[in-house]
């Protein structure tokens, strides 16, 4: 165990195929505003951030790098440190991304580089005033090969709570602060993005989201219905680049203190605490798109 504590999940940076209808898709669909593009890369904000959503051309899609914001506690040469001391290799880059002047890059055992960092630049470029303009981007859900050490890396390594399961080893919730998850990670011989989930506001939004993406010849694949792990009532859809995007309201809220989530009136049992889950639907609605092999 180390002191080392991620708090958010910053951003996604993306290598895609299709960069020009990404780009097209997060600023006219998702309402996002760019902040800075450089050599052919694009920096879109959800509002604050010098970047949340990172477009990177590339041959192949995949996710590029993660990036976490750390509490700011260590500094990110002690988080180094203790990093080395559990067996963590990490290279401590400046001006690797703009924005961000300094940054701590590591890889997690499934693959995925991460670059953790304790400030970003926050131009507050604002929201987008037409597309879906999510709250935030919430979390992320991946396939991982050595998916056992990869849980005990976020665990262990960077201050992540353990919280549901659906399955033994289907999907394993993690968060490293109050929402119900910030990691999913899938259990797989491959590692590679599942789903990438934005935070909408209520109900009515997220009906608004639906026509937008409708209207912009976007089928919602699955939903809306609501998750049993999570409880968030969730659609979901592909990007451009046939990346699933999830959008969510009313996600469970943990109170680690407690071990358990704030009662909702949907709850099954009360006090809810974390434990497995066998089915994805609380509603018991089932979608043409299977989300457990997307
Ligand atoms: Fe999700």
């Amino acid at each position: 165990m180390s002191n080392v504590k991620v708090f958010r999940l910053a951003y996604a940076d993306f290598n895609v195929i299709n960069a020009e209808r990404m780009v097209e898709y997060y600023t006219n669909v998702m309402g996002y505003r760019i902040s800075e593009e450089q050599r052919g890369v694009t920096y879109l904000s959800n509002g604050l951030d010098h970047h949340n959503i990172v477009i990177t051309p590339a041959e192949t899609k995949a996710v590029r790098r993660y990036g976490y914001q750390l509490d700011g506690k260590l500094s990110l040469e002690e988080v180094q440190k203790q990093l080395h001391v559990q067996g963590i290799a990490s290279t401590l880059k400046s001006d690797a991304k703009p924005g961000i002047s300094s940054n701590l890059e590591i890889k997690d055992p499934a693959g995925n580089i991460l670059e953790l960092f304790t400030e970003m630049e926050q131009p507050a470029v604002g929201f987008g005033t037409s597309g879906i303009v999510p709250l935030k981007l919430g979390h992320i859900a991946f396939y991982a090969k050595n998916f056992k050490e990869t849980i005990n890396f976020y665990r262990d390594a960077l201050g992540f709570n353990f919280t549901d399961k659906i399955g033994e080893s289907f999907a394993n919730f993690l968060t490293c602060n109050s929402d119900h998850h910030v990691l999913n990670i899938v259990a797989s011989n491959e590692t590679r993005l599942h789903h990438i989930a934005f935070q909408l506001k209520d109900a009515s939004h997220q009906y608004a989201s639906s026509d937008v993406l409708t209207k912009n010849n976007i089928p919602v694949l699955w939903g809306p219905s609501r998750h049993t792990a999570g409880h968030n009532i969730a659609t979901y859809h592909h990007d451009p680049d046939k990346n699933v995007v999830e959008l969510f309201i009313d996600l469970d809220v943990f109170i680690p203190e407690l071990g358990i989530f704030e009662p909702r009136p949907w709850h099954e049992e009360l006090p809810l605490k974390p434990q497995i889950w066998e089915s994805l639907s609380a509603w018991g609605t089932e979608f043409e798109m299977d989300l457990a092999s997307v």
